[in-house]
């Protein structure tokens, strides 16, 4: 099943932990009951042509009828950490107003579930979905999210913060800025570069301000944020390539990581980011910074960038891994555990950064189910690439601290709907029935006490 590996658990340490990551849209279902609101992939999954084969996620993987024996799965697979994520209009339906307590008792029988089974939950505050009734005020260009945002994060912090210590506050938010707001392939679907910069300042604003919320409000808490980053490496050694894969860098790694260091935003390498100033208030150079315990690194390719005259602002274009002769995922991604291991080294150079946690890793292949078995090599072998290169950056010297494979399950992948399969237990999405895939009893081996 598995080539040979050269490591195991152990070498990692004791204090080393080892989850598997999901996603409240992607899983869950359950889009209408029990008095949850609408929010905005709920309506952009509707528009006709925004999602792989016209898929919705109003049942996915069922995960809020089936919490208890898919929470059972992860211990199964040898994990001892889950990481799953809030939604926000099971919360407030709106987004704000009155709390919906069927919201808050779903999420404390699942926290309750994994506690009984010895499991460590990990909340992210916000993985992408947005109640539409905030983005019908303006969503995330609107300052006063600023003041939703935090409200939202108290009643949570309050709700689950005796039970829960480890958290992270956003999921990649320059996915939310780049694909939601500005090339309009995510939901809400917006699309105008003007809405780029106010989108990042307010996404990195509550970053800072919903980690100040756990820390006033949850004892003992462990807080990160988690960042989506790749390596960028220029397409050769002329001028023009170089400055454009600095650019590209300051986009994809460094923006949100820096403001929270007290950095502030990277214009140094981008000088349009340099006109966020026009949506800074007085202040909040200042309150975008947050000591996080952790920063979470979510990598899964590097790229390779080169100049390009035809995209104005970026002045850039990546060289698709397809065209470059390399190892590819289902998604078209290099597979590179270089890649993890430069982007490690990078963030670890940061002063500032304590720990690092790998919030997110893991691959999509096209998988077959013979019988009851899906025999995904490739996966495995995705898998045991990636943890051998950070282990290898452990070993000298770098603060990593744990591993979220993404993910448990197959699951609605946004805007590739069921099409990309993540999971290392495959769904069947007609009968809802669950097979582990042999990537899955890999890490259930590699994992065993
Ligand atoms: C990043 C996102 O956080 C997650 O939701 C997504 O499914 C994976 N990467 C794979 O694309």
């Amino acid at each position: 099943m598995t080539g040979d590996i050269h490591f195991s658990k152990e070498d990692f340490g004791d204090d080393f932990s080892w989850g598997v990551a999901t996603a409240a849209y992607q899983i869950e279902g359950a889009v209408d009951k029990d008095g949850r609101g609408p929010c905005v992939w709920d309506k952009f999954a509707r528009v006709k042509g925004k999602i792989k084969n016209g898929d919705n996620a109003s049942i996915s993987c069922d995960f809020y009828h089936h919490y208890e024996s898919d929470i059972e799965l992860v211990r199964t697979l040898g994990f001892k950490e889950f990481r799953f994520s809030i939604s926000w209009s099971r919360i407030l339906s709106q987004g704000f107003g009155e709390v919906n307590e069927a919201g808050i008792a779903f999420y404390n029988k699942l926290i309750d579930k994994c506690l009984s089974l010895d499991i460590v939950p990990w909340i992210t505050l916000y993985h992408w979905d947005l109640p539409q009734g905030l983005e019908d005020l303006g969503g995330w260009k609107n300052r006063k999210i600023l003041e939703w945002f935090e409200s939202y994060a108290t009643i949570c912090a309050k709700a689950f913060g005796d039970r829960v210590k480890k958290w992270i506050i956003l999921n990649e938010p320059m996915a939310v800025a780049g694909l939601g707001y500005t090339t309009g392939l995510h939901a809400p679907g917006r699309k105008s570069i003007s809405n780029f910069l106010p989108v990042v300042h307010h996404l990195a604003m509550c970053q800072a301000i919903g980690g100040e919320v756990i820390r006033r409000n949850v004892a003992d808490a462990y807080i990160g944020t988690a960042i989506s980053c790749s390596y960028v490496h220029a397409a050769s050694a002329d001028l023009k390539d170089v400055r454009a894969a600095k650019r590209a860098d300051a986009l994809m790694n460094r923006l949100f990581v820096e403001p929270a260091l007290g950095l502030g935003y990277p214009a140094n390498a981008f000088s349009f980011l340099g006109n966020i100033k026009k949506y800074m208030h007085a202040g909040d150079a200042e309150r975008l910074r947050f000591d996080f315990d952790f920063i979470g690194i979510q990598n899964y390719f590097s790229v390779v960038v080169k100049h390009s005259y035809l995209a104005p602002v970026v002045w850039l274009k990546e060289v698709p891994a397809k065209l470059r002769n390399v190892p590819i995922t289902a998604m078209g991604w290099e597979v590179s555990g270089d890649g993890m291991y430069d982007i490690l080294k990078q963030f670890d150079a940061y002063e500032g950064i304590r720990e690092i946690i790998v919030s997110e890793n893991g691959a999509a292949y096209q998988d077959h189910v013979e019988g009851n078995a899906v025999h995904d090599f490739d996966r495995t072998s995705f898998y045991q690439e990636y943890l051998n290169a950070i282990l290898k950056a452990k070993n000298e010297g770098v603060n990593v601290k744990g591993y979220l494979a993404w993910t448990l399950m197959d699951n609605f992948e946004w805007a590739e709907g069921y099409a990309a399969r993540f999971g290392l237990v495959y769904v069947d999405f007609q009968s809802q029935k669950r097979i582990i895939k042999d990537s899955g009893k890999w890490f259930s081996s590699f994992l065993k006490d």
